[in-house]
């Protein structure tokens, strides 16, 4: 982790009512326990999310896990490669693992007490089913691991709904299965009385994503989106770059995914701006650059999170923290 001499005050901001140093942040991934969090805490980042939790112990899937790409027309391909300068694009595909909930119950309450003045700490968290489970059982799991995450001290809490829906054949994530996704909202925001957010990943057409918002917006405080986006994944030789059955699709995130994150953030900003739901929008994907973070700012978002750029470039938010402040001056 490197050390950062003087960080620059920052620039202020609010989020739920409360003063932040500033409105950058980190997605759900990087900050895998409390250690991560309190070291990137110190890096400058204000909004930390806590990496996606469930309610039963499961591991990572195979390494590699993660692989440099290129963002092609057909497919993601594997970069001879990384790519460097603020480019960085990759393909996640993790299973989307968890500690056991009693290891991260406590642990969520260290990483509370180690986020500073003027940060606040997100949980992600994530229903589990199981076979043969029905809708209602992933409902009540989502809503015992968002219990625990506010009962340990979580600040808000993140409801990861980019994830595949189990119960249909056609392959479709649970954001778009508006009646399932606004179930799962209501059981979490009528279980606990922190703020809730909805992650959210990329939308077929404007309308699909003004619907879904006006739809699930009685039941949450805000949004997260884009989370990333699903693609066949290839190595050069066009054979499936992650090994193991269910892998040839993976979510592709960073600096080239940019492009169709910002549309997608612009339209939800554009649809609050009509008046339609006032809730928080936190802007993902693809922010590689302190330009990209300023922007979406600007525009309107609370927040900007960054997953991929917080890996490459921990000195990100010192960066951004230096421009803000040169901007006012
Ligand atoms: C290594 C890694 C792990 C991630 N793990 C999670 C996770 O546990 N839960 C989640 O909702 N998103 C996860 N994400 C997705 C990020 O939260 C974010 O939506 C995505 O990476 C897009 O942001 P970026 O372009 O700045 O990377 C992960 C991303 C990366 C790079």
């Amino acid at each position: 982790m490197p050390r950062v001499r003087r960080l620059p005050p920052g620039p202020g901001g609010k989020l739920f009512g409360r003063t932040l140093n500033s409105n950058l942040g980190i997605a759900a991934g990087p900050l895998l326990n409390s250690k991560w969090v309190e070291g990137y805490a110190r890096l400058g980042f204000d909004v930390l999310t806590y990496a996606t939790v469930r309610s039963s112990f499961r591991p990572a899937l195979a390494l590699p896990n993660i692989r440099h790409v290129e963002n092609r027309e057909q497919a993601a391909v594997v970069a001879r490669r990384p790519a460097v300068n603020g480019d960085t694009t990759i393909a996640v595909s993790l299973g989307e693992p968890s500690m056991e909930p009693d290891v991260w119950r406590k642990d969520v309450r260290r990483a509370k007490d180690r986020v500073g003045r003027g940060q606040v700490l997100i949980v992600s968290v994530i229903g589990t089913s199981h076979p043969g489970g029905d809708a209602e059982a992933l409902i009540a799991d989502y809503a015992q691991c968002a219990c625990w995450a506010a009962e340990s001290g979580a600040d808000a809490v993140e409801v990861h709904l980019a994830t595949p829906d189990p119960f249909v054949e056609q392959p479709q994530m649970i954001y778009e299965n508006v009646p399932l996704a606004a179930r799962i909202l209501h059981r979490v925001r009528t279980t606990v009385t922190i703020p809730v957010l909805a992650k959210l990943g990329p939308f077929k057409t404007p309308r699909l994503l003004h619907d879904t918002a006006t739809r699930l917006a009685p039941w949450a405080n805000g949004y997260v989106l884009v989370h990333g986006i699903s693609r066949k994944v290839l190595d050069d030789k066009g054979s499936p770059a992650f090994e193991g059955a269910g892998r040839e699709r993976a979510d592709v995130v960073g600096a080239q995914t940019f492009a169709v994150a910002a549309r997608q953030i612009e339209e939800m900003l554009a649809w609050r701006k009509a008046g339609a739901w006032d809730r928080a929008i936190l802007a993902v994907g693809g922010i590689s650059t302190v330009e990209r973070a300023l922007d979406l700012l600007r525009d309107g978002a609370d927040a900007a999170l960054v997953a991929t750029a917080a890996l490459f470039d921990p000195l990100f938010a010192a960066r951004f923290r230096q421009t803000r402040t040169a901007a006012v001056a």
